[in-house]
């Protein structure tokens, strides 16, 4: 036992000098041995730069103490361990707060590797942090899409048994190959993900059950909604210093993400637009004291451009022909569709970079349109996602989806599940008891009053 582990330990520090060797050649390549108190922890990483490891820690430090939902399970998991060595790969947004979900399901006993869910949205000191903690991860901000897809790749080399993700790229590659027998089941985190899916279930393609996490309500209600609000607003500041107050702000879509940012930018003195092709929603706008009209007119009077749709050429060449100078025009949605970038780049000249994640065309007719994050997510383009406070709640859900389907996997079959609504309102108990909040109880009489029909006027 003694000689195996100082065998190991030589073999540790060999590894580390070849690896040391090989971070500084290739800046940014490298595999680590890392030996705790009870075990060898192979982690095989691919970040920036790993000696961003301590500054992501504390970052991590900082989102853990506005997470106390996701504390309180990681507590409990930690010494129930149910997923004692259950393979799990995620592609999810490398932010400080995936950060701690990824701790969190380690403390839960799985063996985790993860891809950025998008070439811009990985937070480099938060990924050093989780490889030199012995998460597989391989991620780093400004991939390449070949990096990008390489990495989701080397995601999936361990042979997951569950399969976490965001806006299902990863459920999509999966299904494109040959069946692997292993995977157990999923989860996703967002609306373009879900449906997605949903396709796959209609198309009876779908392999495996998968929870969709965006259906539960301590999920849409809170991070699509205030999530998105806050964090797109924040998106656009960063990439403009653009004065808001009198600006008009026009959002395409007015589902949960479309009516947080139009709420958000309203509140801090836009005139808000919105754009929509469902009649409720129109409705629903105009009831909010928002102007309703097509893309076509709110192209002419709109400075900044928001598109929160999850549908494809929702900004189009003709609508950005007829935009004002110096229009600002991004997105929101999940995928880069929702504006026409490949027609802009077209009928533009050579865009000039005039600050990070904005850059200036310039249109046919003299007209200059800036265009932030390249038309990708801008909330994680140019900023870092939403707070801390509402990923406590969405990483609650990943986190016992996971569980959920794992210890499920018997009973669950090849469909798109909504979370359970015990586990939802769990976390909603837990969110409010952290805030210090109660509510309260129904009596039986009200129970009784609410179940039946012949009490009337
Ligand atoms: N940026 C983020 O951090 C973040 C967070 C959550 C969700 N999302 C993504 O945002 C997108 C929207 O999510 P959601 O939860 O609000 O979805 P949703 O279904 O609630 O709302 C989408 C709305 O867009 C409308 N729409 C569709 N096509 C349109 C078009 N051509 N023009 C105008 N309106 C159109 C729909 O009628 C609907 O009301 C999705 O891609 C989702 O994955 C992003």
């Amino acid at each position: 036992m003694e000689e195996k582990r100082e065998n190991a330990l030589e073999m540790g520090k060999e590894k580390k000098a070849q690896d040391k060797e090989s971070a500084e050649e290739k800046g940014r390549r490298a595999v680590i041995l890392l030996f705790t108190r009870i075990s060898f922890v192979d982690a095989m990483y691919d970040v920036k730069d790993i000696k961003l490891a301590e500054q992501g820690k504390l970052q991590l430090g900082w989102a853990e103490m506005h997470m106390p939902a996701l504390m309180v399970v990681r507590s409990e998991l930690e010494k129930s361990k149910p997923l004692k060595g259950v393979k799990v790969s995620a592609c999810l947004h490398v932010t400080k707060e995936t950060g701690v979900l990824m701790r969190t399901l380690k403390a839960a006993g799985a063996i985790v590797s993860i891809a950025a869910a998008n070439p811009l949205s990985t937070q480099d000191d938060v990924a050093a942090a989780l490889a030199s903690e012995g998460i597989n991860i391989f991620a780093w901000k400004d991939e390449t899409q070949k990096e990008y897809d390489e990495n989701i790749e080397k995601a999936l080399k361990n042979g997951p048994q569950v399969i976490m993700d965001d806006g299902s790229d990863l459920h999509a590659t999966l299904h494109k190959r040959k069946k692997d027998p292993r995977i157990i089941g999923g989860t996703e985190e967002t609306t373009t993900g879900v449906i997605r899916l949903r396709a796959m279930e209609k198309e009876k393609v779908l392999r495996y059950p998968v929870v969709a996490v965006n259906n539960a309500s301590t999920k849409y209600l809170f991070d699509n909604r205030y999530g998105t609000g806050q964090s797109t607003v924040d998106g656009v500041i960063r990439a403009t210093n653009i004065f808001i107050p009198g600006k008009v702000v026009v959002v395409a879509g007015y589902g949960w993400v479309g009516r947080g940012v139009a709420m958000r930018f309203h509140g801090m003195g836009a005139r808000i637009v919105v754009t929509e092709v469902d009649p409720f929603k129109a409705l629903e706008a105009v009831h909010d004291s928002f102007e309703v009209m097509k893309m076509e007119q709110a192209a002419k009077v709109g400075d900044i451009f928001v598109t929160a749709t999850g549908d494809l050429n929702v900004i189009r060449v003709e609508h950005m022909r007829s935009m004002k100078d110096g229009a600002i025009v991004s997105n929101t949605g999940h995928f880069d569709v929702e504006i026409d970038v490949t027609g802009l780049r077209k009928i533009a000249k050579e865009p000039k970079r005039i600050r990070e994640h904005m850059q200036e065309y310039k249109m046919p007719n003299g007209n200059r349109i800036y265009l932030l994050a390249e038309g990708r997510i801008v909330n994680l383009g140019a900023a870092e996602g939403h707070p801390s406070e509402v990923m406590d709640l969405s990483f609650c859900n990943q986190v016992l989806s996971a569980l959920y389907v794992y210890e499920n996997r018997k009973d669950l079959q090849n469909k798109v599940y909504s979370i359970p609504k015990e586990i939802d309102e769990r976390i909603a108990y837990l969110k409010l008891k952290s805030m210090n909040i109660g509510i309260d109880k129904l009596t039986q009489e009200q129970k009784d009053y609410l179940s039946q029909w012949s009490h009337g006027t």
